[in-house]
């Protein structure tokens, strides 16, 4: 048994967590788009303009903010005009990166923002610098946010849309120091610059212009790009950061792994805190004020793909270990919110770590799923400080910090509410934690509590879709200490009133 205390101090507050660190990402790749999310206004599989009505209530419920889309590396090989305009006209491609399958565009511009607003959530843009040009680029803006009565903006009312869409976050390029174009990062930032130049505001609409970041730990990418292009120029730089329990050549099982194989993995996601805190400090040094923000747009767990389907698909499942995963990542991003004003997850259906799986007509939630669900109340919440004296786990050659957590304060009907979540990666020992509060502060009535736990092996299957779920209860919370039980391979989220 681990027995230890956690601090929270109400008086600490750090920063406000932006909602879109719960973000996800979406690319025409496997079946994330189609069948995942667009089944076509003809299919039997209940549907709004095709989309599907499942995936957007499982979507809506976890207060999704933000999603990434058309790629990834499918975006530097996409043509949006491709994606407009009667079906039947749009030009087929062959989608070169993930299973050379044919993509027919039926999923577009409009589908996306389509699916955005059905969602209620922000639009995230991709443009194509690797095979793109700087007037494709601007053209697209102009086309989704310019109002009256431009070329393009008639060409938006032509296809069925009259009023011009918001849309805020505009990535340019994506991984161009890889499939992007494998540029050198003085030859990016130069692109970067150009194409920012003439990506503009429309009307009322105000873009957040992101560059591409580095990948993991390249950080000579950061502070090239950094030398080059400043504030004037960029919002944000973004960040990709994959959990690989070994190597590309072995990544592993998504269900059959040993004990090390689990704490490789966790001991893998936790090396995401080193990498950001090393890219803030290059970016501490080259921009001083912190006028620039990192975004971590690809993040999450990467294994073989499930025995039986397409190499170039990426479909894995998904187990407690991955819970694991999300949650010690959003910990980690929620600390960091001060500089840290996206994350998104890689990706919002069937591709790598999932929320949802599909097959035909079926969905399941995954474990991930859970987690993003249950830390849902940090978002927009002020991150207020927190400590525990942790303890180690593992096995003799992996041992890992057992412990992660983050607490934020959020006023509801003028009264502040303390959310915390915390992880126990051990696969032993379950932890009971006093919860303690600093003098002046004691915890205020009913506590709303959600464990997620089990095996570490433990999925939802199309079979079995059920069998990790959350389970809630209340519970009064007085006083300035509050114990709670951690289960080993666990999460626990609490939201108690606190005065
Ligand atoms: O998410 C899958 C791929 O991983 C993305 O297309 C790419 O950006 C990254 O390498």
């Amino acid at each position: 048994m681990i027995k230890t205390v956690l601090t929270v101090n109400p008086n600490n507050e750090i920063g406000t967590i932006a909602p879109e660190i719960y973000g996800h990402f979406s690319e025409h790749l496997g079946r994330c788009i189609y069948e995942g999310i667009f089944v076509g206004r003809d299919s039997d599989i209940p549907n709004t303009n095709g989309i599907r009505n499942d995936v957007v209530d499982a979507l809506k419920a976890v207060r999704l903010p933000v999603l990434r889309w058309p790629g990834g590396c499918f975006a530097d090989e996409y043509h949006w005009k491709d994606g407009i305009g009667p079906l039947e006209e749009r030009r087929r491609m062959v989608n070169t990166n993930w299973g050379g399958v044919v993509e027919d565009n039926s999923f577009g511009t409009h589908e996306f923002l389509d699916l955005c607003e059905q969602i209620g959530c922000e639009p995230y843009i991709s443009v194509n610098v690797g095979s793109g040009t700087v007037q494709e680029a601007a053209e697209w803006i102009e086309y989704m946010t310019a109002p009256g009565e431009s070329t393009f903006s008639k060409l938006r009312e032509k296809n069925g849309r009259k009023e011009p869409w918001k849309v805020k976050y505009i990535g340019i390029g994506n991984e161009n120091w890889g499939c992007g174009g494998s540029m050198e990062p003085q030859y990016y930032a130069s692109e970067y610059k150009k194409y920012q130049q003439f990506c503009k505001d429309y009307g009322d609409n105000h873009l957040y212009k992101i560059a591409c970041g580095p990948s993991a730990d390249d950080y000579n990418w950061t502070r090239e790009l950094l030398s080059h292009v400043n504030k004037w120029h960029t919002k944000a730089i973004s960040l990709h950061y994959y959990t690989i329990p070994y190597d590309w050549e072995h990544k592993g099982s998504a269900t059959d792994f040993n004990e090390k194989d689990y704490y490789v993995t966790l001991r893998g996601t936790r090396y995401i805190e080193e990498i950001i805190d090393k890219h803030l400090a290059i970016m501490d040094e080259l921009d001083k004020e912190h006028e620039i923000s990192l975004i971590v747009d690809e993040w999450g767990t990467w294994y073989d793909v499930e025995p039986g389907t397409n190499p170039g698909f990426l479909f894995q499942q998904n187990t407690m270990r991955d819970a694991l995963v999300a949650s010690i990542n959003l910990n980690i991003f929620n600390s960091r919110c001060t500089r840290i004003a996206m994350a998104n997850i890689a990706q919002v259906v069937n591709v790598l770590q999932a929320m949802i799986l599909t097959e035909g007509a079926k969905i399941v939630k995954t474990p991930t799923y859970e987690v993003f669900d249950m830390y849902k109340e940090h978002q927009g919440a002020r991150l207020v400080e927190s400590a525990v004296f942790n303890s180690e786990t593992g096995t003799d050659e992996v041992r890992i910090p057992a412990l992660s957590q983050s607490a934020s304060i959020k006023e509801q009907n003028g009264e502040k509410v303390l959310t915390l979540t915390v992880s126990n990666a051990s696969l032993t020992d379950e932890a009971e934690i006093e919860i303690a509060l600093p003098e002046g502060f004691v915890f205020d009535g009913e506590a709303a509590v959600s464990v997620l736990t089990g095996d570490m092996h433990d999925c939802n299957t199309f079979e079995e879709p059920d069998k990790v779920k959350q389970t809630r209860r209340s519970e009064n919370w007085s006083g300035r200490t509050h114990t709670l039980t951690v289960p080993a391979c666990g999460i626990v989220s609490a939201s108690c009133k606190v005065k």
